[in-house]
């Protein structure tokens, strides 16, 4: 499969890179061909602004949800812009690796969204092209995620609840509303403060995962 990993933290020892890293591998060796978008080490630029449009439809009045069905039409995104639609454009599966901050998405994310999933690209509500109907139908898409409190405070009857309806947010109105298949997410929980040894294994399980990721996609 094609598959687009687009991952957010700004440090290369982290656990989360560990976990990129491994998964890098893990997919490669599984003859998967996959493209990455690193945002930090890319230094993306989060915030959708005037300077994403090459040949604004209006200077005088900026409007970005109009620039951006203008520029979808044209062709007109930044540079920046315009290589990562190309990706998802290729892509079969989507896979976004952060971890949660405040409950969602690091800026990071929330911004290559912003940018990439423009209106005309990914979705077009003049011609009802959302959901079942969005302009990424046909691809999927998955969250890999790592919080720092533990599972017990994301359940049902934890004192944040239960975090894949707390996400619905992304899984069903960001990614579901671009037409996107969304498949079960991966988190992994008390990801603070761990042990060599936990790291190891929380690794080898994330390692387990992706190998049987083309059976988990197409069940799903
Ligand atoms: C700004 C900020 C907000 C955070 N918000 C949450 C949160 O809402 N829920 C949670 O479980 N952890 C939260 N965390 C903790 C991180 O998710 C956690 O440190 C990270 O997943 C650990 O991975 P790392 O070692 O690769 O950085 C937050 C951390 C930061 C810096």
């Amino acid at each position: 499969m094609k598959i687009l990993y687009i991952f957010a933290h700004p440090e290369p020892r982290s656990f989360n890179s560990a976990m990129k890293e491994a998964a890098l591998r893990t997919l490669d060796e599984q003859g998967h061909e996959v493209k990455l978008s690193d945002l930090f080490a890319m230094d993306f630029k989060p915030v959708l602004d005037r300077r994403d449009f090459l040949q604004p439809k209006r200077t005088d009045v900026f409007n970005p949800f109009m620039e951006q069905m203008h520029a979808s039409k044209k062709g007109t995104f930044s540079k920046d812009i315009m290589d990562e639609m190309e990706k998802v454009t290729w892509v079969d599966i989507l896979i976004f690796q952060f971890p949660i901050y405040f409950t969602g998405f690091p800026a990071m994310i929330k911004g290559w969204i912003d940018r990439v999933f423009a209106a005309g690209f990914a979705f077009n509500p003049a011609t009802g092209s959302m959901y079942e109907a969005g302009l990424l139908r046909g691809k999927k898409a998955m969250l890999v995620m790592t919080a720092g409190a533990d599972e017990a405070l994301y359940s049902k009857g934890g004192a944040h609840g239960d975090i894949n309806e707390l996400l619905r947010y992304i899984t069903h109105c960001t990614l579901g509303y671009t037409g996107l298949e969304v498949l079960p997410s991966y988190i992994v929980f008390g990801a603070g403060k761990m042990s060599e040894e936990r790291v190891r294994s929380e690794i080898s399980s994330y390692i387990e995962r992706l190998r049987s990721l083309a059976q988990y996609a197409q069940k799903n």
